[in-house]
């Protein structure tokens, strides 16, 4: 883990709590989802609070992101495809970060997924529920064009703009 933070420990925990099949009573975790904490809390840490400079925080951003058809679209691609390319969040830019292609999980789970952090404030606390994410709506972006992880920073470019998320 990148940072020693007591969060990060407590990630490590209860990944291996769940590996082992066991319980995970993080403190930390207000508000759980199976998909979320199984496929991305590594990297995006527990609650999506995300790591500065390195992940980005997802809770209390993508909801907003989801607020526009536009937004949806851009974030349905990046689970699907991946992202790489320089973004900025929080005042601080990542560099040389790479998310990868989750279309390996099916749409019910990518949605979950999405819905999950969609539904995040910024501490990680559940806030509200949707705009929803429908399985649906991804296997359509999924029958599309595909796009490489570099187009789908292009996307997110020209849909959210250069300026600081
Ligand atoms: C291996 C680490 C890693 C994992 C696992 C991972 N991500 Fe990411 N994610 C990143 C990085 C790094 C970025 C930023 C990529 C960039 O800078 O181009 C990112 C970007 C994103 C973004 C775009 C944020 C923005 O501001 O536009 C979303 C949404 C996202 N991830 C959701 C997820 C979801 C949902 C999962 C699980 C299904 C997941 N990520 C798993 C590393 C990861």
């Amino acid at each position: 883990m990148p940072n020693p933070s007591a969060r990060s420990l407590t990630g490590l925990w209860c990944t291996a709590a769940l590996l082992l099949g066991g319980p995970c009573s993080a403190a930390a975790a207000a508000h759980r989802s199976a998909v979320f904490d199984a496929n991305c809390s590594m990297c995006h840490q527990l609650g999506a609070v995300g790591v500065p400079g390195q992940f980005p925080r997802l809770a209390g951003r993508v909801g907003k992101i989801a607020s526009t058809a536009a937004g949806r679209s851009y974030l349905e691609h990046v689970v699907l495809y991946g992202m790489m390319g320089t973004i900025t969040v929080d005042g601080t830019a990542i560099v040389g970060g790479v998310m990868p292609s989750f279309a390996s999980l099916s749409n019910k789970d990518l949605a979950a997924a999405l819905n999950y952090v969609a539904s995040l404030d910024a501490a990680g606390k559940l806030h509200w529920k949707g705009p929803v994410f429908k399985p649906a709506a991804i296997a359509r972006v999924r029958a599309g064009k595909p796009l490489s992880p570099r187009q789908v920073h292009r996307l997110r470019t020209a849909t959210l703009g250069k300026g600081k998320r």
